[in-house]
């Protein structure tokens, strides 16, 4: 039988999943995110009970429909947001959960998106049911290249698909394709995804 290609930590994650909500609990919850789709099998719901006067995470449950890797940055992911603000949350990158589970393998990378996008979901959905709607984070994704359409949010996804320079966007997105006024936009953006979610802060 081939090895586990995991560390340690993530096969402990995936086997004993932290702050998991089993057979629909009775938790208490004051925000809930969504992301993923179930027909694709990999939705991810996480649920947030918040101190209403410090905006500091108190407790926390989540549960998914992903694969093993989904499953482990969620649970790691669960244990560091207690005790920690709202706005400090939000800013949680892959990298950090990454470094948390000791790594993962590059082509399980987008796997970890899954619980860091609900708990965002779940983050902007208090501010929103608690009158708080100016802290709401914008999730909508701008368009790059007028021209293919192509957004933010491809860009980034061409990168958790393993996309490392701009001739591979290019090839992935066809952006900056046709009047090329859009390349310095998706360079940026480029650089900032590989950044984000691995770290990387030069390209070819
Ligand atoms: S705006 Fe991207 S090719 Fe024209």
């Amino acid at each position: 039988m081939n090895s586990w290609l995991y560390s340690e930590k993530v096969k402990d994650h995936f086997m004993n999943p932290r702050n998991i909500m089993f057979n629909d609990e009775d938790f208490e919850y004051d925000a809930m995110g969504k992301t993923g789709n179930i027909k694709c099998g990999d939705e991810m719901i996480f649920y947030l009970k918040i101190d209403p006067e410090t905006l500091i995470i108190t407790d926390c449950r989540w549960k998914t429909f992903g694969c093993a890797s989904a499953i482990a940055s969620t649970s790691v992911l669960s244990e560091m947001i207690k005790g920690m603000s709202l706005d400090d949350t939000y800013n949680i990158s892959n990298v950090d959960i990454m470094e948390e589970l000791g790594g993962l393998p590059d082509n399980k990378v987008h796997c970890s998106v899954l619980g860091d996008k609900a708990l965002q979901e779940a983050i902007n959905n208090y501010y929103i049911t608690h009158g708080m709607e100016d802290r709401v984070h914008d999730t909508k994704s701008r368009i790059v290249c007028e021209c293919l359409n192509v957004s933010e949010e491809e860009i980034e996804h061409a990168v958790l698909e393993g996309v490392r320079n701009y001739y591979q966007l290019q090839e992935m997105t066809k952006v900056g394709t046709s009047c090329g006024k859009c390349e310095e936009d998706a360079r940026e953006r480029l650089t900032f995804y590989l950044d984000r979610h691995f770290g990387i802060k030069e390209i070819n």
